[in-house]
């Protein structure tokens, strides 16, 4: 299963950073949007973030214009008939996605591997969309794609053995590690993240200050950031939506904490808001 094409759905944040580490790779890259201006802002991205590598001397100014050369956009996902491997990062709606692959499934050559970037819907239901669920996989990316070196790949009940071994191999070739994880909600990465921080939650309830919560899983874990500031980065509204999923697959324990419900309800979603376990509105 040679993998030469690759093609992007979605040039948005996700979109953008795999159509970037697939070129870079040396794979001819499609990326694709709804609307040019989108595909024009995806490109802009990937230009500013190949400059920052040039800045730093990673990359040449001559290697910057090879990547570039090496992608093409469209606006048409029928563009995607001779690729090899197409990744879908369209935003995180279950229809909208099923929508995708019934379309890609008559689109793609029979022999094409069809990935998602969802970071928690089920790979199974979205492969039950296609004709052929065998070569459906989930290859879940992390943000900021250029930098994160873990990328977890997820094969739906369906998905064949070697579906799942072209897909790592892609992984290592863009310099990143495929990590396997089950097609349960969450996967392995937002389920551990989800429950770390809804146990964080819990701490705060007991009576931890939140200060005191977030050094202590920095320093004597050597996490980069707390989890109550990780909450408070991603909006306790995403937090939440996230972990009433995960109840919804696993039951009470991973029932989010009423501390989260209260703030959600009371606007103090974080960053975004001003308000979250901290005051943004000083800084
Ligand atoms: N942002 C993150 O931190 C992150 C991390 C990991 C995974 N993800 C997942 O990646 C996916 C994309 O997230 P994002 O943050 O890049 O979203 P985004 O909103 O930045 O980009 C999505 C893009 O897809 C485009 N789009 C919508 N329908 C399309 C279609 N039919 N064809 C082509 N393009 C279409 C939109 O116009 C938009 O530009 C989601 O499933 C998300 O859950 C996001």
């Amino acid at each position: 299963m040679a993998i030469k094409k690759v093609f992007v759905i979605g040039a948005g944040t996700m979109g953008n950073g795999i159509a970037q580490v697939s070129a870079q790779a040396g794979y001819d890259v499609m990326m694709s949007d709804i609307k040019d201006e989108f595909v024009q802002k995806g490109m802009a991205a990937i230009e500013k973030s190949l400059d920052r590598l040039v800045k730093k001397e990673t990359i040449k100014e001559s290697d910057k214009s090879a990547i570039l050369a090496r992608i093409k956009t469209t606006t048409d996902n029928k563009d995607a008939k001779d690729a090899d491997m197409v990744i879908e990062a369209a935003p995180e709606i279950l229809e909208l996605k099923k929508n995708i692959f019934k379309q890609l499934d008559d689109i793609c050559k029979p022999d094409a591997i069809l990935a998602t970037n969802t970071s928690s819907l089920p790979i199974g239901e979205i492969a039950a969309s296609t004709k052929n669920p065998k070569r459906v996989i989930g290859i879940h990316f992390m943000n900021p794609v250029p930098v994160m070196k873990g990328v977890e790949v997820i094969p739906g009940r369906q998905t064949a053995a070697d579906v799942l071994e072209a897909s790592k191999e892609y992984i290592r070739k863009i310099g990143k590690e495929p990590c396997e994880a089950r097609d349960y909600a969450g996967f392995i990465v937002s389920r551990l993240v989800d429950a770390l921080m809804n146990e964080a939650f819990w701490c705060v309830m007991d009576g931890n200050k939140p200060e005191e919560v977030d050094k202590a899983i920095k320093l004597c874990l050597n996490h980069p950031m707390g989890p109550l500031e990780l909450c408070d980065l991603a909006g306790a509204d995403v937090v939440m939506h996230g972990l009433e999923t995960m109840y919804e697959e696993f039951g009470e324990r991973l029932m989010p904490a009423p501390l989260l419900k209260n703030m959600v309800r009371s606007g103090d979603l974080g960053r975004k808001t001003g308000r979250g376990f901290y005051d943004y509105t000083q800084k």
